[in-house]
């Protein structure tokens, strides 16, 4: 066979070159593990389905890579390696309770969504601390996380530090739970302020409160201001949580490490592992935490052994991407923040509402320009303008800090990014629509077909509001043609003026929801340029 073969979507080949570096990282950070006295062992790569089960593992059921044995049992290549290690520690360390560290280093496997720029198969390096429940072992963890992103090769970086027990106090304390609890982790954690305050108001919270609690990440994030929290929470759980953290600021004030830590509450875990304090290392250059961790005090009783454990992991993969853009750039890299701006009428209308605040860039303003990056020297500002749906995943990636970009996008991309403020304008309905005729057929349980630029937001509509079963063709625009064609009985599309509806003789059938052009933001750059966004927010939000 002379058919040249490349790798399968996710995974890659890793030259000589690329190995070399990659190896030498590994081992400056496995060295400082070690010198820590963390013993490095090794987990099998096949595991029982049921150690990553989803009551358990970090990874969704369906990113699993399942398969059977000959005896019929599921297994699955590792997702993560804390479930697998606290398996294996219960195992062979049973009668053992004084503290033990473990490290480890070898590949994970998750199979998430193709084309997004994420690996499927990544090599993760790790340290997990057994037997130790002390905040001086919390301390000693966050301590670790430093020591080794200074031994990567970072010198700007932040170690965002929470206690999930805040949270579990606080809905407690206002009686929310269930669906609704974790509804609302979910959205604290995404920095979605509008539909935690949507949610907040429909559970009855205070607006003091909810004030507070949309606010947790910015206005609480040093040992000081925990204290003046304190004196606004009500519940054992909750000054229990911001004691913790005084208590281990405290000691990495001493170490002098205080420097790189921030505190954030609103760091919250979507899944059940994590019972205490958590933490992750942000750096520039890549868009997400390059090494995450907490505390799981129920996990290795999952496993036969009821002990406290503490650890965290770092993909390998992407601190090396981080290295690299950082060497790319010269040191004023960190000093620019970047917009990317969604081309067309909203980049107009939010160029005009930047400028009302001072933010302006007048290179921008040349129509028959065909330069796609625009500096403004003088603010240390960067913008480029780029296809709506392309924005968010810009920013998700932290190529761009900041976005502008329509609600409807962001709802169809669904990127990890912080919707961080309404910006009013570029206002239309996210509908569906289709000849009157068509009506009752959203009455019915018969399957109908539905055309549309917006597959994700239909299916949602349909399978989750309505309960209705619907064929969804994929079409790139022009969509009110589908019906009048024949190709879909309705469509789910974006009325602004109505009049493309009205010159088609089509009508609005049911109305999904209101739509309005958003601010996003890097959840990465919100916490390493957190100064500098609030400002910009502060100054848009007068001009509203
Ligand atoms: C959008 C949308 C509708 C139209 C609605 O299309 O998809 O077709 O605007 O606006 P109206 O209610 O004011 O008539 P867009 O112009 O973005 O182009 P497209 O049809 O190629 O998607």
């Amino acid at each position: 066979m002379n058919k040249v073969m490349h790798t399968p979507e996710g995974v890659r080949d890793i030259t000589p070159s690329e190995l070399a570096r990659k190896l030498e990282i590994e081992n400056r950070l496995l060295d400082v593990m070690k010198d820590a006295g963390f013993l490095l062992m090794q987990t099998p790569s096949i595991e029982y389905f049921d150690v990553f089960a989803d009551n358990i593992g970090l990874t969704p059921s369906r990113e699993l890579y399942k398969f059977h044995d000959k005896e019929g049992n599921t297994l699955v290549l590792r997702p993560d390696f804390t479930p697998a290690m606290a398996r294996a520690f219960s195992k062979l360390y049973f009668d053992e309770n004084a503290p033990v560290g473990l490290c480890y280093l070898g590949n994970t496997f998750v199979n998430g969504n193709d084309l997004n720029g994420r690996l499927k198969e990544s090599t993760q390096i790790g340290a997990e601390l057994y037997n130790d429940g002390s905040v001086e072992a919390d301390a000693s963890m966050i301590s670790l996380v430093v020591k080794c992103m200074k031994s990567a090769g970072f010198d700007d970086f932040v170690v965002s530090v929470g206690n999930g027990n805040f949270f579990k106090g606080l809905f407690e304390q206002l009686g929310i739970d269930g669906t609704m609890e974790q509804t609302l982790r979910e959205l604290i954690s995404a920095g979605n302020y509008y539909k935690t305050r949507e949610l907040l108001s429909e559970a009855g919270v205070s607006e003091d409160m909810t004030e507070l609690i949309v606010h947790i990440s910015d206005t609480y994030n040093t040992a000081g201001s925990l204290s003046e929290l304190k004196k606004r929470v009500f519940c054992d759980k909750c000054t229990e949580a911001l004691d913790r953290l005084i208590d281990i600021t405290d000691i990495l004030e001493k170490e002098s490490l205080d420097k790189y830590i921030s505190i954030d509450l609103g760091l919250l875990n979507k899944y059940n592992y994590y019972t205490g304090v958590l933490f992750r290392a942000y750096t520039l250059g890549f868009g997400d935490a390059v090494m995450k961790g907490g505390r799981y005090d129920n996990l290795v009783r999952e496993f036969g052994k009821d002990t406290p454990a503490i650890g965290f992991g770092i993909s390998l993969d992407e601190l090396l991407i981080a290295l690299d853009t950082r060497e790319k750039h010269d040191d004023t890299y960190g000093d620019y923040l970047t917009f990317a701006l969604t081309k067309g009428r909203l980049a107009d209308k939010t160029l005009a509402l930047l400028e009302k605040t001072g933010i302006t860039c007048e290179q921008m303003k040349d129509k028959d320009t065909r330069k796609l990056i625009f500096v403004n020297e003088d603010l240390k500002l960067k913008f480029f303008l780029a296809k709506g749906p392309d924005v968010p995943t810009y920013v998700e990636h932290g190529v761009a800090d900041i976005g502008v970009v329509g609600k409807d996008t962001i709802d169809e991309e669904n990127r990890k990014i912080l919707e961080v403020l309404d910006l009013g304008f570029g206002k239309c309905r996210m509908c569906v629509c289709g000849p009157e005729s068509a009506k009752k057929l959203l009455n019915t349980r018969d399957m109908i077909k539905i055309a549309t630029k917006y597959p994700r937001i239909a299916r949602t509509y349909f399978n989750d509001v309505k309960h209705q079963s619907v064929d969804i063709i994929k079409l790139n625009g022009s969509i009110e043609l589908a019906p009048i064609v024949g190709l879909s009985d309705c469509i789910v599309d974006i009325v602004e003026t109505g009049s493309t509806l009205r010159e088609n003789g089509l009508v609005v059938l049911e109305e999904i929801c209101d739509l309005t052009a958003r601010m996003v933001v890097n959840p990465v750059s919100m916490r390493l340029h957190s100064k500098r966004i609030n400002s910009i927010m502060e100054k848009l939000k007068e001009e509203l």
